[in-house]
Protein backbone atom coordinates (compact mmCIF):
# COMPACT_ATOMS: atom_id res chain seq x y z
CA UNK A 1 0.00 0.00 0.00
CA UNK A 2 1.23 3.06 -0.63
CA UNK A 3 2.55 5.97 1.29
CA UNK A 4 0.64 8.57 0.02
CA UNK A 5 -2.42 6.63 -0.35
CA UNK A 6 -1.96 5.87 3.57
CA UNK A 7 -1.39 9.38 4.37
CA UNK A 8 -4.62 10.47 2.87
CA UNK A 9 -7.34 8.16 4.65
CA UNK A 10 -5.89 9.12 8.43
CA UNK A 11 -8.55 8.71 10.27
CA UNK A 12 -8.45 12.21 11.78
CA UNK A 13 -8.24 13.89 8.33
CA UNK A 14 -11.15 13.95 8.04
CA UNK A 15 -12.28 15.79 11.28
CA UNK A 16 -10.91 18.51 9.76
CA UNK A 17 -13.29 20.61 8.04
CA UNK A 18 -12.55 23.97 8.18
CA UNK A 19 -17.05 24.59 8.28
CA UNK A 20 -16.53 23.74 12.37
CA UNK A 21 -15.52 26.09 14.64
CA UNK A 22 -12.32 25.26 15.99
CA UNK A 23 -13.61 24.74 19.77
CA UNK A 24 -16.06 21.93 18.14
CA UNK A 25 -13.20 20.89 16.41
CA UNK A 26 -10.69 20.18 18.73
CA UNK A 27 -13.76 18.40 21.14
CA UNK A 28 -14.55 16.01 18.27
CA UNK A 29 -10.82 15.10 17.96
CA UNK A 30 -10.43 14.88 21.59
CA UNK A 31 -13.53 12.51 21.44
CA UNK A 32 -11.97 10.55 18.73
CA UNK A 33 -8.55 10.33 21.08
CA UNK A 34 -10.97 9.07 23.95
CA UNK A 35 -13.30 6.34 22.27
CA UNK A 36 -11.68 5.90 19.26
CA UNK A 37 -14.07 5.96 16.94
CA UNK A 38 -12.54 7.68 13.86
CA UNK A 39 -12.49 5.11 11.07
CA UNK A 40 -8.78 3.87 10.23
CA UNK A 41 -7.69 2.15 7.29
CA UNK A 42 -7.03 -1.03 8.34
CA UNK A 43 -3.55 -2.85 8.07
CA UNK A 44 -3.31 -5.78 5.69
CA UNK A 45 -3.35 -8.30 8.24
CA UNK A 46 -6.38 -7.24 10.41
CA UNK A 47 -8.47 -6.65 6.85
CA UNK A 48 -7.43 -10.49 5.96
CA UNK A 49 -8.49 -11.62 9.31
CA UNK A 50 -12.29 -9.80 8.84
CA UNK A 51 -12.45 -10.85 5.73
CA UNK A 52 -11.87 -14.04 6.39
CA UNK A 53 -14.12 -14.24 9.57
CA UNK A 54 -16.88 -13.02 7.38
CA UNK A 55 -16.35 -14.44 3.52
CA UNK A 56 -13.65 -17.55 4.15
CA UNK A 57 -15.10 -20.29 1.51
CA UNK A 58 -18.05 -17.52 0.19
CA UNK A 59 -18.68 -16.67 -2.96
CA UNK A 60 -17.68 -13.39 -5.20
CA UNK A 61 -18.41 -12.50 -8.75
CA UNK A 62 -16.52 -9.76 -10.48
CA UNK A 63 -17.65 -7.81 -13.79
CA UNK A 64 -15.23 -5.98 -15.36
CA UNK A 65 -13.11 -7.91 -13.74
CA UNK A 66 -10.01 -8.84 -16.05
CA UNK A 67 -8.17 -5.73 -14.97
CA UNK A 68 -7.85 -2.23 -12.96
CA UNK A 69 -10.46 -2.26 -9.90
CA UNK A 70 -12.40 -5.20 -10.91
CA UNK A 71 -9.01 -7.58 -10.86
CA UNK A 72 -7.88 -5.67 -7.94
CA UNK A 73 -11.38 -6.87 -6.21
CA UNK A 74 -11.01 -10.53 -7.16
CA UNK A 75 -7.14 -10.16 -5.81
CA UNK A 76 -8.08 -9.56 -2.80
CA UNK A 77 -11.34 -11.41 -2.39
CA UNK A 78 -8.87 -14.63 -3.41
CA UNK A 79 -6.07 -13.49 -0.92
CA UNK A 80 -8.79 -13.97 1.59
CA UNK A 81 -9.97 -17.39 1.24
CA UNK A 82 -12.84 -16.50 -1.26
CA UNK A 83 -14.07 -18.26 -4.53
CA UNK A 84 -14.44 -15.71 -6.78
CA UNK A 85 -15.93 -16.21 -10.68
CA UNK A 86 -14.19 -13.15 -12.57
CA UNK A 87 -15.99 -11.62 -15.81
CA UNK A 88 -15.22 -9.36 -18.68
CA UNK A 89 -16.12 -8.20 -21.72
CA UNK A 90 -12.57 -8.30 -23.04
CA UNK A 91 -11.09 -12.20 -23.95
CA UNK A 92 -7.60 -10.86 -23.82
CA UNK A 93 -7.50 -9.53 -21.02
CA UNK A 94 -9.06 -11.90 -19.17
CA UNK A 95 -6.54 -14.70 -20.68
CA UNK A 96 -3.79 -12.31 -19.27
CA UNK A 97 -5.63 -11.86 -15.46
CA UNK A 98 -5.93 -15.15 -15.30
CA UNK A 99 -2.39 -15.93 -15.88
CA UNK A 100 -1.13 -13.40 -13.83
CA UNK A 101 -3.72 -14.66 -10.79
CA UNK A 102 -2.08 -18.24 -11.43
CA UNK A 103 1.55 -17.11 -10.94
CA UNK A 104 0.33 -15.20 -7.83
CA UNK A 105 -0.50 -18.85 -6.43
CA UNK A 106 -4.05 -17.64 -6.76
CA UNK A 107 -6.98 -20.18 -6.87
CA UNK A 108 -10.42 -21.07 -6.64
CA UNK A 109 -11.51 -19.08 -9.50
CA UNK A 110 -13.57 -19.27 -12.47
CA UNK A 111 -13.40 -17.13 -15.45
CA UNK A 112 -15.75 -16.28 -18.79
CA UNK A 113 -16.22 -13.60 -21.30
CA UNK A 114 -19.59 -11.72 -20.44
CA UNK A 115 -20.87 -8.43 -21.86
CA UNK A 116 -22.81 -6.68 -18.94
CA UNK A 117 -24.90 -4.82 -21.86
CA UNK A 118 -26.50 -8.21 -22.50
CA UNK A 119 -28.93 -9.68 -19.85
CA UNK A 120 -28.14 -13.10 -21.19
CA UNK A 121 -24.13 -12.66 -20.59
CA UNK A 122 -25.54 -11.61 -17.59
CA UNK A 123 -27.21 -14.60 -16.77
CA UNK A 124 -24.76 -16.89 -17.68
CA UNK A 125 -22.24 -15.15 -15.24
CA UNK A 126 -24.75 -16.41 -12.28
CA UNK A 127 -25.22 -19.30 -13.76
CA UNK A 128 -21.14 -19.76 -13.60
CA UNK A 129 -21.68 -18.89 -9.75
CA UNK A 130 -24.16 -21.22 -9.27
CA UNK A 131 -22.66 -24.25 -11.38
CA UNK A 132 -19.24 -23.75 -9.83
CA UNK A 133 -19.75 -22.71 -6.47
CA UNK A 134 -23.48 -22.82 -5.73
CA UNK A 135 -23.80 -19.47 -4.01
CA UNK A 136 -22.94 -15.67 -4.19
CA UNK A 137 -22.00 -13.74 -0.90
CA UNK A 138 -20.79 -10.25 -2.74
CA UNK A 139 -21.12 -9.12 -5.95
CA UNK A 140 -19.24 -6.24 -7.79
CA UNK A 141 -21.06 -4.95 -10.43
CA UNK A 142 -18.08 -3.09 -11.26
CA UNK A 143 -17.30 -3.12 -15.30
CA UNK A 144 -17.24 0.36 -17.17
CA UNK A 145 -15.81 2.85 -20.10
CA UNK A 146 -14.44 6.30 -19.79
CA UNK A 147 -15.85 6.71 -23.58
CA UNK A 148 -14.36 9.33 -25.92
CA UNK A 149 -12.33 11.23 -23.35
CA UNK A 150 -11.84 14.34 -26.31
CA UNK A 151 -15.41 14.75 -26.64
CA UNK A 152 -18.18 16.54 -24.79
CA UNK A 153 -21.53 16.51 -24.62
CA UNK A 154 -22.02 18.06 -28.12
CA UNK A 155 -19.68 16.43 -30.31
CA UNK A 156 -20.05 12.79 -28.69
CA UNK A 157 -21.30 10.67 -31.61
CA UNK A 158 -24.91 9.17 -30.65
CA UNK A 159 -23.72 5.93 -31.07
CA UNK A 160 -20.99 6.52 -28.79
CA UNK A 161 -23.24 8.53 -26.14
CA UNK A 162 -25.25 5.44 -26.17
CA UNK A 163 -22.05 2.74 -25.54
CA UNK A 164 -21.73 4.90 -22.54
CA UNK A 165 -24.57 4.85 -21.02
CA UNK A 166 -25.29 1.26 -21.92
CA UNK A 167 -22.24 0.28 -20.39
CA UNK A 168 -22.40 2.66 -17.36
CA UNK A 169 -25.79 2.81 -16.61
CA UNK A 170 -27.45 -0.44 -18.20
CA UNK A 171 -24.69 -2.88 -17.65
CA UNK A 172 -25.49 -2.03 -13.84
CA UNK A 173 -28.78 -2.24 -13.71
CA UNK A 174 -28.37 -5.47 -15.46
CA UNK A 175 -26.32 -6.97 -12.87
CA UNK A 176 -28.43 -5.74 -10.12
CA UNK A 177 -31.52 -7.38 -12.02
CA UNK A 178 -29.91 -10.50 -12.76
CA UNK A 179 -28.21 -10.68 -9.25
CA UNK A 180 -30.36 -9.22 -6.58
CA UNK A 181 -33.18 -11.30 -7.04
CA UNK A 182 -31.32 -14.81 -7.17
CA UNK A 183 -29.16 -13.39 -3.67
CA UNK A 184 -32.42 -12.53 -2.21
CA UNK A 185 -33.93 -15.83 -2.80
CA UNK A 186 -30.79 -17.57 -1.28
CA UNK A 187 -31.35 -16.44 2.09
CA UNK A 188 -28.44 -15.28 3.75
CA UNK A 189 -26.95 -12.32 4.39
CA UNK A 190 -25.33 -11.05 1.38
CA UNK A 191 -23.66 -7.40 -0.88
CA UNK A 192 -24.28 -5.61 -4.02
CA UNK A 193 -21.33 -3.21 -4.80
CA UNK A 194 -21.86 -0.77 -7.71
CA UNK A 195 -18.89 1.00 -9.09
CA UNK A 196 -20.21 4.93 -9.83
CA UNK A 197 -17.31 7.40 -9.47
CA UNK A 198 -16.11 10.69 -7.54
CA UNK A 199 -17.72 12.00 -10.80
CA UNK A 200 -21.08 11.13 -10.19
CA UNK A 201 -21.09 13.15 -7.57
CA UNK A 202 -19.50 16.77 -8.65
CA UNK A 203 -20.05 19.45 -10.39
CA UNK A 204 -18.88 19.11 -14.15
CA UNK A 205 -15.85 21.24 -14.92
CA UNK A 206 -14.18 20.14 -17.90
CA UNK A 207 -15.28 20.85 -21.46
CA UNK A 208 -14.72 17.13 -22.43
CA UNK A 209 -16.36 14.22 -21.32
CA UNK A 210 -19.59 15.16 -20.37
CA UNK A 211 -20.93 12.09 -21.41
CA UNK A 212 -18.83 9.68 -18.79
CA UNK A 213 -19.78 12.16 -15.91
CA UNK A 214 -23.50 12.04 -17.06
CA UNK A 215 -23.67 8.21 -16.89
CA UNK A 216 -21.87 8.45 -13.56
CA UNK A 217 -23.91 10.59 -11.79
CA UNK A 218 -26.70 8.45 -13.37
CA UNK A 219 -24.81 5.34 -11.50
CA UNK A 220 -24.88 6.99 -8.00
CA UNK A 221 -28.69 8.21 -8.08
CA UNK A 222 -29.62 4.85 -9.44
CA UNK A 223 -27.44 2.77 -6.28
CA UNK A 224 -29.24 4.74 -3.91
CA UNK A 225 -32.70 4.54 -4.92
CA UNK A 226 -32.03 0.76 -5.36
CA UNK A 227 -30.84 1.36 -1.23
CA UNK A 228 -33.96 2.65 -0.36
CA UNK A 229 -35.95 -0.10 -2.38
CA UNK A 230 -34.11 -2.77 -0.72
CA UNK A 231 -34.22 -1.39 2.97
CA UNK A 232 -38.22 -0.88 2.26
CA UNK A 233 -38.41 -5.19 1.85
CA UNK A 234 -36.03 -5.65 4.37
CA UNK A 235 -33.82 -7.35 1.97
CA UNK A 236 -31.11 -9.59 3.05
CA UNK A 237 -28.82 -7.93 0.59
CA UNK A 238 -27.13 -5.06 1.64
CA UNK A 239 -25.89 -2.47 -1.00
CA UNK A 240 -22.78 -0.08 -1.49
CA UNK A 241 -21.60 2.62 -3.77
CA UNK A 242 -18.24 3.09 -4.89
CA UNK A 243 -17.15 6.80 -5.76
CA UNK A 244 -13.51 6.42 -6.20
CA UNK A 245 -11.73 9.25 -7.92
CA UNK A 246 -8.57 8.88 -9.91
CA UNK A 247 -7.00 4.92 -9.71
CA UNK A 248 -4.31 3.97 -11.40
CA UNK A 249 -5.89 2.06 -14.19
CA UNK A 250 -5.56 1.43 -18.28
CA UNK A 251 -9.40 2.55 -18.36
CA UNK A 252 -8.66 4.80 -20.96
CA UNK A 253 -6.63 2.35 -23.78
CA UNK A 254 -9.16 -0.58 -22.30
CA UNK A 255 -12.32 1.19 -23.40
CA UNK A 256 -11.11 1.68 -26.88
CA UNK A 257 -11.52 -2.12 -27.40
CA UNK A 258 -14.97 -1.61 -27.08
CA UNK A 259 -15.21 1.60 -29.16
CA UNK A 260 -13.46 0.31 -32.57
CA UNK A 261 -16.48 -2.06 -32.24
CA UNK A 262 -18.27 0.79 -33.40
CA UNK A 263 -16.30 2.65 -35.61
CA UNK A 264 -12.58 2.45 -36.66
CA UNK A 265 -10.18 4.34 -34.65
CA UNK A 266 -7.00 5.90 -35.36
CA UNK A 267 -3.91 3.93 -33.67
CA UNK A 268 -2.65 6.91 -31.68
CA UNK A 269 -4.65 8.15 -28.76
CA UNK A 270 -5.47 11.86 -28.97
CA UNK A 271 -3.55 14.46 -26.95
CA UNK A 272 -6.16 15.05 -24.23
CA UNK A 273 -6.94 10.94 -24.14
CA UNK A 274 -3.50 10.73 -23.44
CA UNK A 275 -3.19 13.31 -20.99
CA UNK A 276 -6.08 11.86 -18.84
CA UNK A 277 -4.40 8.07 -19.16
CA UNK A 278 -1.06 9.99 -17.77
CA UNK A 279 -3.08 11.68 -14.81
CA UNK A 280 -4.51 8.08 -13.72
CA UNK A 281 -1.51 6.73 -13.59
CA UNK A 282 0.63 9.26 -12.59
CA UNK A 283 -1.34 10.96 -9.49
CA UNK A 284 -4.02 7.45 -8.70
CA UNK A 285 -4.03 5.26 -5.68
CA UNK A 286 -3.27 1.69 -6.86
CA UNK A 287 -6.79 -0.39 -7.80
CA UNK A 288 -5.43 -2.67 -5.18
CA UNK A 289 -5.93 0.34 -2.65
CA UNK A 290 -9.29 0.75 -3.79
CA UNK A 291 -10.03 -3.00 -3.34
CA UNK A 292 -8.76 -2.90 0.19
CA UNK A 293 -11.05 -0.05 1.41
CA UNK A 294 -14.27 -1.56 -0.69
CA UNK A 295 -13.77 -4.89 1.59
CA UNK A 296 -13.28 -3.02 4.74
CA UNK A 297 -16.34 -0.81 3.61
CA UNK A 298 -18.27 -4.01 2.89
CA UNK A 299 -17.10 -5.62 6.46
CA UNK A 300 -18.09 -2.54 8.37
CA UNK A 301 -21.14 -2.43 6.18
CA UNK A 302 -20.47 1.18 4.77
CA UNK A 303 -23.01 1.93 2.33
CA UNK A 304 -20.97 4.79 0.77
CA UNK A 305 -17.43 4.10 -0.14
CA UNK A 306 -15.39 7.47 -0.96
CA UNK A 307 -11.78 6.44 -1.44
CA UNK A 308 -10.07 9.91 -1.86
CA UNK A 309 -12.06 12.03 1.20
CA UNK A 310 -10.30 14.95 0.48
CA UNK A 311 -10.71 15.78 -2.75
CA UNK A 312 -14.02 14.45 -2.72
CA UNK A 313 -15.24 16.72 0.15
CA UNK A 314 -13.52 19.70 -1.44
CA UNK A 315 -15.68 18.96 -4.88
CA UNK A 316 -18.92 18.24 -3.49
CA UNK A 317 -18.42 21.49 -1.05
CA UNK A 318 -17.75 23.53 -4.21
CA UNK A 319 -21.01 21.89 -5.46
CA UNK A 320 -22.75 22.49 -3.29
CA UNK A 321 -21.65 26.14 -2.87
CA UNK A 322 -22.74 26.23 -6.33
CA UNK A 323 -26.20 25.71 -6.18
CA UNK A 324 -26.73 27.58 -3.21
CA UNK A 325 -25.24 30.97 -5.01
CA UNK A 326 -27.71 30.44 -7.66
CA UNK A 327 -30.46 29.80 -5.23
CA UNK A 328 -29.92 33.43 -3.68
CA UNK A 329 -29.59 34.62 -7.53
CA UNK A 330 -33.32 33.70 -8.23
CA UNK A 331 -36.97 35.89 -7.94
CA UNK A 332 -38.38 35.62 -4.28
CA UNK A 333 -41.58 33.35 -5.42
CA UNK A 334 -42.42 32.69 -1.77
CA UNK A 335 -41.85 28.84 -2.32
N1 LIG B 1 -9.64 4.50 -12.93
C1 LIG B 1 -10.27 5.51 -12.31
O1 LIG B 1 -9.69 6.57 -12.05
C2 LIG B 1 -11.72 5.37 -11.93
C3 LIG B 1 -12.27 6.34 -11.10
C4 LIG B 1 -13.60 6.23 -10.74
C5 LIG B 1 -14.37 5.18 -11.19
N2 LIG B 1 -13.82 4.24 -12.01
C6 LIG B 1 -14.68 3.14 -12.47
O2 LIG B 1 -14.15 1.91 -12.03
C7 LIG B 1 -14.64 0.85 -12.86
C8 LIG B 1 -13.48 -0.03 -13.28
O3 LIG B 1 -12.62 0.71 -14.10
P1 LIG B 1 -11.03 0.64 -14.04
O4 LIG B 1 -10.54 2.00 -13.76
O5 LIG B 1 -10.62 -0.49 -13.19
O6 LIG B 1 -10.70 0.38 -15.59
P2 LIG B 1 -10.24 -0.94 -16.38
O7 LIG B 1 -10.40 -0.62 -17.81
O8 LIG B 1 -8.93 -1.37 -15.89
O9 LIG B 1 -11.35 -2.03 -15.95
C9 LIG B 1 -12.65 -2.02 -16.51
C10 LIG B 1 -12.94 -3.40 -17.06
O10 LIG B 1 -14.31 -3.41 -17.50
C11 LIG B 1 -14.36 -4.15 -18.71
N3 LIG B 1 -15.54 -3.74 -19.49
C12 LIG B 1 -15.76 -2.58 -20.15
N4 LIG B 1 -16.93 -2.65 -20.81
C13 LIG B 1 -17.47 -3.86 -20.56
C14 LIG B 1 -18.66 -4.52 -20.95
N5 LIG B 1 -19.54 -3.93 -21.78
N6 LIG B 1 -18.89 -5.76 -20.49
C15 LIG B 1 -18.01 -6.37 -19.66
N7 LIG B 1 -16.87 -5.80 -19.27
C16 LIG B 1 -16.58 -4.56 -19.71
C17 LIG B 1 -13.07 -3.83 -19.43
O11 LIG B 1 -12.76 -4.84 -20.39
C18 LIG B 1 -12.08 -3.76 -18.27
O12 LIG B 1 -11.46 -5.00 -18.06
C19 LIG B 1 -15.35 1.54 -14.02
O13 LIG B 1 -16.74 1.53 -13.79
C20 LIG B 1 -14.81 2.97 -13.96
O14 LIG B 1 -15.70 3.90 -14.53
C21 LIG B 1 -12.51 4.31 -12.38
C1 LIG C 1 -39.66 -4.83 7.73
O1 LIG C 1 -39.30 -4.93 9.09
C2 LIG C 1 -40.05 -4.05 9.95
C3 LIG C 1 -39.46 -4.11 11.35
O2 LIG C 1 -39.17 -5.41 11.72
C4 LIG C 1 -41.54 -4.43 9.88
O3 LIG C 1 -42.29 -3.55 10.69
C5 LIG C 1 -42.01 -4.33 8.42
O4 LIG C 1 -43.37 -4.76 8.32
C6 LIG C 1 -41.12 -5.15 7.50
N1 LIG C 1 -41.48 -4.85 6.12
C7 LIG C 1 -41.64 -5.81 5.20
C8 LIG C 1 -42.03 -5.35 3.82
O5 LIG C 1 -41.43 -6.98 5.42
Amino acid sequence: MDERGRRRHGGLNQLACPAVHPLVHAALVACVLAFGSAIEVLPEVKLDGLIRSKFQGKVAAVTGGASGIGLSLARRCLRSGMKVVLSDGNPDLIDKASLQLKQENLEGFCTLRADVRDPDDMASVLRCCQENFGRVDIFFNNAGVIGEPDKGVLDTPLESWKWILDTNVVGLINGMQTFVPYMEKQGFETHIVNTASGAGLYSQHRATMGPYVSSKHCAVVLTQAMKVELAQRNSSVTPHLLCPSVVATPLVPNSRFYLSNIRALDNELDPISKQFDERLNQDGMTPDMVADLVLQAVVEDRFLIMTHPEITEKRITSRYHELKQSLSEQPNTGY
